[in-house]
């Protein structure tokens, strides 16, 4: 894992040569349902697919680059496909502002829905650039398939996973197939699918959820630094460190 690296470098290296930074680059892509049952949702035709493209740019738009204690340096870089029963990569890795410009080329599929085909997609596009960098994908859809061609979401799921992506589960709206939601959510469920929603229904009109956005970048940040440990026991004395090598 890419954040214990992270921190083993910083560990190591706060002893020696502690003016050094150490680069933490963050992978983010976004997987898009634009297949009919979303397309179709909400009128006018296509409404629901322009939400979840204002939805992705303030989603962009909230993370920020930063210098974390002087040692780490964070660096986002985004991407995206979106799809029916084909994928289309709208954006590959890059920076926000492309990534953002991009969003605008999404025009709703139609058609029938193979979630397990673009989370297939998704993991090529995330792995097949040898680089190591945190990896986290937002998918967004209402779970709903037509087929399964590529081994069905939970196999699919389960390969991404291996692959050390990070999957969100996050509903289009309010109608959804849970089921395959939870599905894709990478574990715990409580975390990666937690109710999140880009457009819910308050007081009868359509209204987007930013509460998941904030969510879910918080955890994205929180999963990257780590919480910070508890104060130990005054009792107890630490651990002897390490010893030091010959120069
Ligand atoms: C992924 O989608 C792209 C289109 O953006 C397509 O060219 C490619 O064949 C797809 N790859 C897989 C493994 O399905
Ligand atoms: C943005 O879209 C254009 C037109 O499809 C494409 O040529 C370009 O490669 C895309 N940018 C990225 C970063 O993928």
């Amino acid at each position: 894992m890419l954040t214990n690296i992270c921190n083993l470098f910083t560990f190591l290296l706060a002893s020696s040569c502690p003016a050094t930074i150490i680069d933490c680059p963050i992978k983010l892509f976004f997987t898009i349902d634009t297949s009919e049952t979303i397309a179709l949702q909400e009128s006018p035709p296509g409404s629901l697919v322009e939400s979840i493209k204002e939805f992705m740019k303030i989603f962009a738009q909230k993370l920020e680059d930063e210098e974390y204690r002087g040692q780490i340096q964070i660096t986002w870089s985004f991407g995206g496909l979106h799809f029916s029963q084909k994928q289309v990569l709208f954006s590959q890795f890059t920076t926000r502002q492309s990534f953002i410009r991009n969003l605008s080329q999404i025009k709703y599929l139609g058609k029938g829905t193979y979630i397990d085909c673009a989370l297939t997609n998704m993991t090529r596009q995330m792995t097949y650039s040898g680089k190591q960098a945190v990896l986290f994908s937002v998918v967004i859809t209402d779970g709903h398939v037509t087929g399964s061609p590529c081994g069905g979401i939970k196999v699919a799921g389960d390969r991404a996973r291996d692959q050390g992506i990070h999957m969100f589960s996050v509903a289009a709206s309010t109608s959804i197939d849970e089921l395959g939601m939870m599905e894709i959510a990478s574990s715990p469920t409580e975390v990666y699918r937690d109710d999140y929603i880009v457009m819910e229904i308050v007081n009868g009109r359509p209204r987007m959820n930013t509460e998941t956005i904030d969510h879910v970048c918080l955890i994205q940040c929180l999963f990257l630094k780590g919480p910070d440990g508890l104060p130990g026991d005054p009792g107890d004395s630490g651990l002897s460190g390490k010893k030091g090598e010959k120069v």
